[in-house]
């Protein structure tokens, strides 16, 4: 399979208890490229545009909430079958779920304080990484 892009965000949660290094180690260890990293606070109005696919669940608003509640580090990962790979690394929305080895087992503290973003199919991943990232900022 040809090298693909994913986008991530290691989320205000994880960011807090400062296991940012200890996932971006996990990161490179499953074999990723790191092609644009940045760490920012984004605002409730541009977590809304981020989260937008998810605006009638039920948990929107905290989840926009949660995610401008402080910083987060966004990043454009690249490898071979990315997308899903990057998915399984991270493990299962709700850590309860969540399989040994993965960075929502060790890190997330709850399906809402989940520690970690991925991209789940080509396209939302192309909207993601142009939210974030403009080309020239890519490596
Ligand atoms: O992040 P993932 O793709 O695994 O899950 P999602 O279904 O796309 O949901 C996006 C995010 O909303 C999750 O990562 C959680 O932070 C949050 N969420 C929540 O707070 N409560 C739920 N029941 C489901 C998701
Ligand atoms: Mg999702």
């Amino acid at each position: 399979m040809k090298s693909q892009r994913t986008f991530a965000i290691i989320k205000p949660d994880a960011v807090k208890k400062n296991a940012t290094g200890d996932i971006l180690n996990m990161i490179h260890t499953a074999g990723f490229r790191i092609i644009g990293m940045r760490m920012l606070e984004i605002n409730r109005e541009q977590a809304e545009g981020f989260y937008a696919v998810h605006a009638e669940r039920p948990f929107f608003a905290s989840l926009c909430e949660f995610m401008s509640s402080g910083p987060i580090v966004v990043l454009a990962l690249e490898k071979e079958n990315a997308i899903a790979d990057w998915r399984k690394l991270m493990g299962a929305t709700n850590p309860a779920n969540a399989e040994a080895g993965t960075i929502r087992k060790k890190h997330a503290a709850n399906i809402e304080h989940n520690a970690v973003h991925g991209s789940d199919a080509e396209d939302t991943a192309r909207f993601e990484l142009s939210y974030f990232f403009a080309g020239y900022e890519l490596f």
